[in-house]
């Protein structure tokens, strides 16, 4: 049942990543097997155990057509390998499996649904025509369905390209039925837009509604579209490319956002509250979001960024690494995030300084330092005038280090790379608005090998970054242009 090319990949991926030591990979986020990875994909709760998907290259650490890997966890941060699940085998995906989703059948089997790509020449430029398609399978094999594709061009609104129309996300309804939303693009509208599919047996599907059009508001085309409900409101998420600055609200490039609201499913309209942006880092792109079996929405995504995805040479034996998971939550129409609680299991050696008071200068303390860490730290002003800028160093030795910057009066935070082993003149700095009550500010850093995650307040502004610094810059400094009391709380995470 499988063919040449599902088996090919499997034997090349077992070869060769026998090259990786555990110590060329981050410690507890997931990476590819070998070669490339893209962005998740399938992310379910499957017979017991989280199954993660992802947009896969075996061959070398570039994309290139597209394969589904696979990976199973019980806690989200020890990842198992499975064999590749799908490759780009079939005359209706003989291009690339693109981005989708899974949810378990009635009769206990495993669906996902991918966008199948065919190239075609289109004035003298190839362009792929994309259309959805079915694998169902039992946790390891999957065999692609007969009737592929289950949704193409001929099921969309006018007006849709059929070359822009990809990464469905699946869920099935309290009423029973499945559901699906998908982008395409609309060229006339200015660009991506999300239409919702429905379905009784998750194999034959139709187009209900359009969700959102983007109309050139948050870049061109969108991908990997979520919809999901959570604490009483409807949440659209999306990845936008080609964006144009607005603010500190969204940056140039791609990027992904949220928009809160009320869905009126008798209408199939989705009435807006607010719209911000998920990530105000530099590495995080198209999330996908899981309940998990104690209710938790839990989101995971690519922790990187198209526009500095591709400087490395194909040599490398893996590239493209996951964020930590993320528990979701919405209050006043804002998205929070935080950890998986999942993590503070791995805990260990806690540091605790309370209330150290510095100024103009830079410390460090005792016990404070590693790469492998989760840290909580609290900054407050001492003194009569508010500090003009404090900074958090880490994974620093005398040649590198990486930073988050916070100036009180600005209420800007800000993370820069420049020193983090980047030879490339690409982003290394992103700045994000956080509210500032009186020049205090609270924040946790997530620290692996390779990244760096940072946790603002009750997680309402997240900044992601990778970082490419050599394992032995293992220090952590504190600065302030001022004078502060600073409480740190650090644990190695020993996985
Ligand atoms: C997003 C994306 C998806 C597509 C996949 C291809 O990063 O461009 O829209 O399905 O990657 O690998």
């Amino acid at each position: 049942m499988l063919t040449q090319a599902l088996r090919d990949a499997r034997r090349f991926e077992e070869e060769k990543e026998r090259e990786i030591t555990p110590e060329m990979r981050p410690a507890y986020h997931l990476s590819a097997r070998v070669g490339w990875l893209n962005d998740p994909n399938g992310f379910c709760y499957f017979q017991g155990k989280y199954h993660l998907f992802y947009q896969y290259h075996p061959y070398n650490s570039h994309w290139g057509p597209m394969h589904w890997g696979h990976a199973t966890s019980t806690d989200l941060l020890h990842w198992d390998y499975l064999p590749a699940a799908m490759a780009p085998d079939q005359p209706y995906d003989r291009d690339g499996c693109f981005s989708g989703s899974a949810l378990m059948l009635p009769d206990g089997r495993h669906l996902l649904m991918y966008t199948g790509v065919v190239n075609e020449e289109q004035d003298g430029r190839m362009r792929g025509i994309q259309a959805q398609c079915i694998a169902i399978g039992d946790g390891i094999d999957y065999g692609k369905y007969e009737k592929n594709p289950v949704i193409s061009i001929s099921n969309l609104p006018k007006g849709s390209s059929k070359y822009d129309f990809r990464d469905p996300k699946l869920w099935q309804g309290k009423d029973g039925r499945y559901y699906a939303v998908a982008v395409t693009d609309n060229p006339s509208k200015g660009g991506g837009q999300v239409l919702l599919f429905v379905s009784n047996d998750a194999l034959k599907w139709r187009y209900e509604t359009t969700i959102m059009s983007n109309n050139e508001r948050i870049g061109l085309m969108w991908e990997c579209p979520d919809f999901f409900e959570i604490d009483g409101k409807s949440v659209l998420m999306c990845s936008a490319m080609d964006m144009l600055p607005q603010d500190l609200k969204y940056y140039n490039g791609n990027g992904t956002f949220y928009i809160t609201g009320e869905y009126d499913k008798e209408k199939g309209s989705f009435k807006e509250e607010s719209d911000h942006a998920v990530d105000y880092g530099i590495d995080f792109y198209a999330p996908q979001t899981v309940v998990a079996p104690d209710g938790r929405r839990l989101m995971i995504a690519w922790m990187q960024n198209w526009d500095t995805c591709n400087l490395h040479t194909p040599d490398v034996p893996w590239f493209g690494q996951m964020t930590v998971p993320r528990e979701l939550s919405v209050k006043d129409g804002r998205l929070y995030q935080k950890p998986i609680r999942e993590i503070e299991q791995f805990r260990k050696n806690r540091i605790l300084h309370k209330n150290i008071q510095f100024s103009h200068g830079e410390i460090s303390l005792p016990g404070v330092r590693g790469r492998c860490v989760d840290m909580i730290l609290e900054i407050m002003p001492a003194g009569k005038d508010i500090y003009q800028k404090f900074a958090l160093r880490f994974a620093e030795n005398a040649k590198y280090h990486t930073a988050v910057s916070f100036r009180p009066h600005e209420g800007i935070l800000k993370i820069d790379r420049k020193f983090s082993g980047s030879r490339r003149a690409i982003i290394h700095q992103r700045r994000a608005a956080v509210g500032c009550k009186d020049g205090g500010i609270r924040m946790r850093l997530l620290l692996d090998r390779y990244s760096a995650e940072i946790f603002v307040g009750d997680g309402e502004k997240v900044m992601t970054t990778t970082i490419s610094t050599e394992l032995s810059a293992e220090d952590i400094t504190f600065f302030v242009d001022g004078s502060v009391y600073i409480s740190v709380e650090k644990y190695d995470l020993v996985m």
